[in-house]
């Protein structure tokens, strides 16, 4: 006789991927013959680069293939210390530096390296889905403070002041946010800094994965750059993935002050060890070699989103603000709201428009809810054009039809 399966009390508390699993619905239809397009990835569609194709097939050919430190080869964190400081005037040593496999491990190993039961972490709304989870699965307490389409999606500084507890142990940041695209300027940071500086035993989480996706001429800053006295107690967090295409090889990066870093070493050694050794040295050339790749794509992204915004803004009942980067949208079905679907369902939250929608035009997008804050939904535009138009004429059309 076997016992029967239970999750631990840990996970119990976690919902699965929302993301994920309106990808693999789509791709579920679409294997049952139906012609769907999926706008719920996150990822890019271009190849990555064949400079770091080629590093990581020279890495296995030197024999680059055994265990290496746990939290990244010397080579990888000098590559980093030299891209803080290129690109955000941020002096890192190696020491202050950890590699991941991947962004989302990065934050994973900083929440299980810190949070003990009951400590709380602010995260303003709409956020990725996987920060509250993360929060939950380490035994913490998510704190969401809500946004809306006034501010652009961005916190203000009362609403951060008010959220922060004496049990507040860190203030999430994402800067392009996925999922709205809203990037914060240098003004916005500054007030946001001022509210941190009024309580030191806040530490501040940046993701600043998006960074290099930004458009017109916004300039990308980060937290510890704007106010330098919160160097001490921010990890500023960021990775290959989106910049580069490399979201398969799983590596993420961050530099912060060095106890946090040892703590993080210090649960990689007892987990999974190292990322993958010839990922490494694909990130090496990734940082050290040429950038001009990550122009190329900014632009091209520049010109979806405009592509994008501009369709679903002719959409009955839609508006979708304009977004400073990443590649998503997060528009309002607000004006839709208690219409009657073709159907014949009534739409009544942002996750019936995305049912109905998927439905009746096989357009698969995430509903709002799942970043908590309604009545939105996300589109990532990382893909071509031509079907970027087809699914955005089919959302036309679907609005058109709603009565
Ligand atoms: C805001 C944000 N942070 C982190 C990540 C994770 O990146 P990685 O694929 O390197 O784990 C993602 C991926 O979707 C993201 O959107």
């Amino acid at each position: 006789m076997s016992a029967p399966f239970a999750e631990s009390a840990a996970l119990r508390r976690v919902k699965p991927s929302a993301t994920l699993a309106a990808d693999a619905k789509a791709r579920a239809l679409r294997a049952a013959g139906r012609n769907v397009i999926s706008l719920a990835a996150g990822e890019p569609d271009f190849d990555t680069p064949d400079n770091i194709k080629d590093a990581a097939i020279k890495a296995i050919r030197d024999g680059k293939t055994k265990y290496t430190d746990a939290d990244g080869i010397p080579e990888l964190k000098a590559a980093v210390c030299a891209k803080f400081e290129r690109e955000n005037g941020l002096a890192y040593k190696p020491s202050q530096i950890n590699v991941s496999p991947g962004g989302k491990a990065v934050l994973y190993n900083a929440f299980v390296s810190t949070l003990s039961p009951g400590d709380e972490v602010v995260i303003p709304a709409p956020y990725w889905v996987s920060y509250p989870e993360m929060v939950l699965l380490c035994g913490g307490e998510p704190r969401i403070v809500p946004t809306s389409a006034k501010t652009g999606f961005k916190v203000e500084a009362a609403a951060l002041e008010a959220a922060i507890t004496p049990r507040t142990k860190w203030v999430l940041l994402n800067s392009p946010s996925n999922p709205s695209g809203a990037a914060y300027t240098r003004a916005e940071l500054r007030a946001i800094a001022d509210v941190l500086m009024r309580h030191e035993q806040v530490w501040v989480l940046t993701d600043d994965m998006y960074e290099h996706l930004v458009f017109g001429d916004f300039e990308f800053t980060t937290i510890a750059q704007v106010e330098p006295a919160l160097y001490e107690r921010t990890l500023t967090m960021n990775g290959v993935s989106k910049a580069y295409a490399m979201t398969g090889w799983r590596i993420g990066y961050a530099g912060g002050p060095e106890p946090l870093i040892n703590a993080m070493r210090k649960v990689m050694s007892q987990t999974t060890s190292n990322p993958s050794s010839i990922s490494q040295w694909a990130a090496v050339e990734a940082l050290n070699g040429t950038q001009a790749f990550i122009k190329l794509n900014a632009r091209l992204f520049e010109e979806r989103r405009d592509l994008v915004v501009s369709m679903l803004n002719q959409a009955r009942g839609m508006h979708c603000p304009t977004p400073e980067g990443a590649f998503y949208v997060y528009p309002s079905v607000e004006g839709l709201l208690g219409k009657t679907a073709p159907s014949g369902k009534v739409i009544q939250t942002d996750e019936d428009f995305c049912v109905e929608l998927l439905e009746a035009e096989g357009v698969s997008v995430v509903f709002g809810a799942a970043f908590g804050l309604s009545p939105f939904f996300r589109i990532s535009y990382a893909t071509a054009n031509s079907v970027l138009e087809d699914a955005c004429a089919r959302i036309q059309r679907f609005c058109g039809a709603v009565k």
